[in-house]
């Protein structure tokens, strides 16, 4: 009996030092500022397979020979030794972009004899579906022809060309195409050489017909769709430590990636060797995917372009090699040249480049990126040669800068007094961190000077284990975690104005780098639990901050409660509220406007019991967003928000 009236006086004790009784207030009338439309948005560097193998729809894997080893996954298939040879031609003199190809000689029209190519660990074919393959091709003599033809792990044919026959001594691009017959995950693509002669090939490539927009040579429709289905505010690309290179000589050069495709030079992708523990000896970029297309990705899916350039560092995790300050003249011309390519009028050079290429119309660059995740010194100097030279021709443009590899180590804090003190117009946070991290730093901007530069947190992801940990996870406490941290900064939207999580994709088998916001196979994709957490805070953005209080205190952490407030132009009110606790917390809600409600509010829920959960391709929608209604009496509606709950309501406002 004692003990029951201490545990009962005790449960009194607690529930007073809580808010859990108090309603949740809505200032619905009075919003504190506006909310950009470019707040939540996309990183995407191209890590984990996430260009060729991935977006970019390409089948072949080196398709021009250009890997170190020149043969990397191509095999050569002939009856006998005697059938015929291949030899790899290097043209380095008359062509530094494109320096090898292959010399093809048939001795014999009968026997078998040709070229397998594996793909990116295999070819994702389907069903009923057409696709082209194209190579450039010149005779050299005799008759020479060939058809290409997909199999599956086992060699069974998936479906076959036409033959093309190669005539003519000058360079010419061929065409065919096949239907599959069914569906694999893992094809191989068989290049079959007929008749008897020598010729020589080159851009050998196979890509579905169909594909985002049905443009020929284009990307993986069903992982743009993933990408436009958030809504994103923007798009930063291409990277990133790719924009770095382990060394100068691997930067990023987006001069390299534009113009015709077999003009574009392949060079080595930096996380081909940078962790022992995922080696990835065939990751190199071929640029299908090139800046011209990520524009065009931008605009088709709604986002602002943020192209982050190179600032004469190499990536300082790797040999952190810098060039020498009297010698930035070229890299200043690409920051300059890139926004004549974006806005540039078409009949300045590079507005005749994007015109050629097939957007006359500008891309609206507005922002740009200098540099990745530098720091020290040797980033400030960079940084104002760089920002002297873009402001003085193109005032206009807002230029994103680097605070380090941390949000709140010595670096850190040595860019963040620096650049503000040179004011700075965005700085670019980024944060791996643990899921208590997140949870704990849902006020980190809360004190932030309002007349400062703003914020972009440029990449972000809760690590389940450690940073750079292959046993990371995209579980749902991750994911809840970054909800809870992401009503922060919507709470602070006057300063911060973008936001992204990073990586963005990762194929099954090509990945290096996890957790990622998307993962695929050869033949689908699925969201995570933290995707969902992203397109509910970009598909809900508002337009007006509004305060949510309990007891007139912001929610950030008391009671395992989070939440932020927004209205929006189409006269709704969208609370965001994150339940990190266990148990279920009922709360009474009263929203403070003159205007009427609707009578029923749209309640939208990611939930699980469980923080380990995680969704697969197997079962992609295992943590899923789950709508329901819930009554509005007056203004005020009661809600149990349940255990680890992410959960926005929308209210119209009449
Ligand atoms: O997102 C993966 C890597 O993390 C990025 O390339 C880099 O900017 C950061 O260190």
């Amino acid at each position: 009996m004692k003990i029951n009236r201490v545990i009962a006086i005790a449960a009194i004790l607690l529930y007073a030092h809580t808010t859990e009784g108090q309603p949740l207030v809505v200032k619905a009338d009075k919003p504190t500022a506006a909310i950009q439309p470019t707040m939540w948005g996309i990183f995407f560097e191209d890590i984990n397979f996430a260009a060729d193998g991935g977006l970019y729809a390409e089948l072949v894997k080196n398709r021009s020979f250009e890997f170190f080893t020149p043969l990397t996954g191509w095999s050569i298939r002939q009856a006998s030794p005697t059938t015929g040879s291949v030899l790899v031609t290097n043209r380095l003199e008359t062509d530094s972009a494109n320096q090898r190809y292959i010399r093809v000689t048939r001795n014999t029209a009968t026997g078998e004899f040709g070229l397998t190519n594996e793909g990116f660990r295999g070819m994702g074919i389907k069903q009923n579906e057409q696709y082209i393959f194209t190579v450039s091709a010149r005779s050299e003599a005799g008759n020479l022809a060939l058809h290409v033809q997909l199999v599956d792990s086992t060699g069974k044919n998936l479906g076959e060309s036409q033959t093309i026959n190669i005539s003519g001594n000058n360079w010419q691009q061929y065409k065919t195409s096949l239907t599959a017959n069914a569906t694999e995950l893992k094809a191989r693509l068989n290049v079959w050489f007929e008749g008897e002669g020598v010729a020589d090939f080159d851009m050998l490539s196979l890509f579905p017909q169909h594909t985002w927009k049905e443009r020929p040579n284009g990307l993986r429709a069903d992982l743009v769709q993933l990408l436009a289905d958030m809504k994103p505010g923007f798009l930063r690309f291409p990277g990133g430590c790719i924009v770095e290179g382990r060394e100068l000589a691997t930067r990023y050069q987006w001069k390299k990636t534009v113009g015709p495709v077999e003009e574009r030079q392949v060079i080595v992708n930096r996380w081909n060797t940078e962790f022992a523990h995922r080696p990835t000896p065939d990751y190199f970029q071929s640029f299908g995917l090139g800046f011209f297309e990520y524009f065009q990705l931008a605009e088709d899916i709604g986002a602002t372009p943020l192209p982050i350039l190179n600032c004469g560092m190499a990536c300082q995790f790797n040999s952190a090699e810098v060039v020498d300050t009297t010698q930035l003249d070229p890299y200043i011309q690409d920051a300059l040249d890139l926004i004549e390519f974006a806005n540039g009028d078409v009949s300045t050079k590079w507005g005749r480049l994007r015109e050629v290429m097939g957007h006359a119309a500008p891309f609206n660059l507005k922002l740009l990126g200098i540099g990745n995740e530098q720091w020290g010194p040797q980033y400030v100097e960079r940084y104002k040669i760089f920002t002297k030279a873009i402001k003085s021709k193109y005032p206009e443009i807002q230029l994103v800068n680097s605070v380090g590899p941390s949000p709140d180590d010595e670096r850190f804090h040595f860019l963040n007094d620096t650049l503000r003190k040179l004011n700075a117009d965005i700085l670019d946070e980024h944060y791996y961190s643990s899921p208590s991290w997140f949870q704990n730093n849902a006020s980190r901007y809360d004190d932030y000077d309002r007349n400062g530069p703003k914020i972009f947190a440029g990449e972000y992801a809760a690590q389940s284990v450690a940073t750079v940990s292959p046993l990371n996870k995209n579980n749902w406490l991750c994911a809840l975690s970054e909800a809870a941290f992401m009503t922060g900064l919507e709470r602070n939207a006057d300063i911060v104005q973008m936001a992204s999580y990073a990586p963005l994709f990762a194929h099954v088998e090509g990945w290096q780098w996890t957790p990622d916001l998307i993962w695929f196979d050869n033949l689908k994709s699925f969201g995570t639990t933290n995707y969902y957490v992203q397109k509910l805070f970009a598909n809900n953005k508002g337009d007006n901050i509004v305060a949510i209080t309990s007891a007139n205190e912001a929610l950030k952490g008391k009671d395992s409660l989070y939440a932020s407030a927004v209205t929006s132009a189409a006269n709704e009110v969208i609370l965001k509220i994150v339940n990190t606790s266990s148990r279920s917390i009922s709360k009474q809600i009263n929203i403070d406007t003159k205007k009427k409600l609707a009578s029923k509010a749209t309640v939208t829920m990611l939930q699980s019991n469980d923080l380990t959960m995680v969704n697969s391709i197997e079962s992609p929608k295992n943590i899923s967003p789950q709508v329901s209604e819930a009554e509005v009496t007056g203004r005020q509606l009661n809600l149990a928000l349940r255990p680890y709950s992410f959960t926005v309501i929308h209210i119209k406002m009449q």
